[in-house]
């Protein structure tokens, strides 16, 4: 299992401050996936080109099974990750980012900030999270079983391991 995880955010990727959401994303997964999965890690500004590039190459050259975005999905000036993202979608998973939405509303009644989207591109599941890294473990824990059987699905693999 191999997962590209990258954080957006300016003020992480020039190094004013730590980027915690990429190592919880790592954390989760690993809890879901094991500890065998490969991470490959980007940290890039919120600057449209920059991310689809990014998606682009995690699922076109480095065949990342899953590929999850951290940040910029808000309303801010500089919020542009679903943009980014919907640009190099082939097909679009709205059910992600409306259980997402609507679970995490539950808890926090800021979720519906979020303008996350997720979809596939060629082999592999993109799916955009919140900046935060609490909202990062609440969103995972809430798609788990979805990524799980999605990531099978794309491989032509049966989740169930018959
Ligand atoms: N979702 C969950 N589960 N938990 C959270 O704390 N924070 C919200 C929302 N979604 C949050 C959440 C807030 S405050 C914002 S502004 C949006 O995600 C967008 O965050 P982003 O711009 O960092 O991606």
């Amino acid at each position: 299992m191999k997962i590209g995880r990258i954080t957006v955010s300016d003020r992480a990727s020039a190094g004013i401050y730590e980027d915690r959401s990429g190592p919880e994303i790592e954390a989760v997964l690993r809890e879901v996936f094991g500890a065998e999965t490969k991470f490959i890690v980007a940290v890039i500004p919120d600057e449209l080109e920059n991310i689809s590039a990014q998606l682009r190459e995690f699922a076109d050259v480095v065949n990342c099974h899953l590929i999850v975005t951290t940040g910029g999905t808000g309303i801010s000036p500089r919020d542009v990750t679903p943009e980014a993202t919907r640009a190099v979608l082939e097909k679009e998973l709205p059910g992600f980012g409306e259980a997402m939405r609507m679970q995490s509303l539950a808890k926090v009644k800021t979720a519906i900030l979020s303008r996350a989207v997720a979809g596939t591109r060629r082999n592999s599941l993109i799916v955009n999270l919140p900046g935060k890294p609490t909202a990062v473990r609440e969103c995972l824990e809430i798609l788990a079983p979805a990524i799980r059987e999605g990531v099978a699905h794309l491989r032509g693999e049966d989740p169930h391991g018959s």
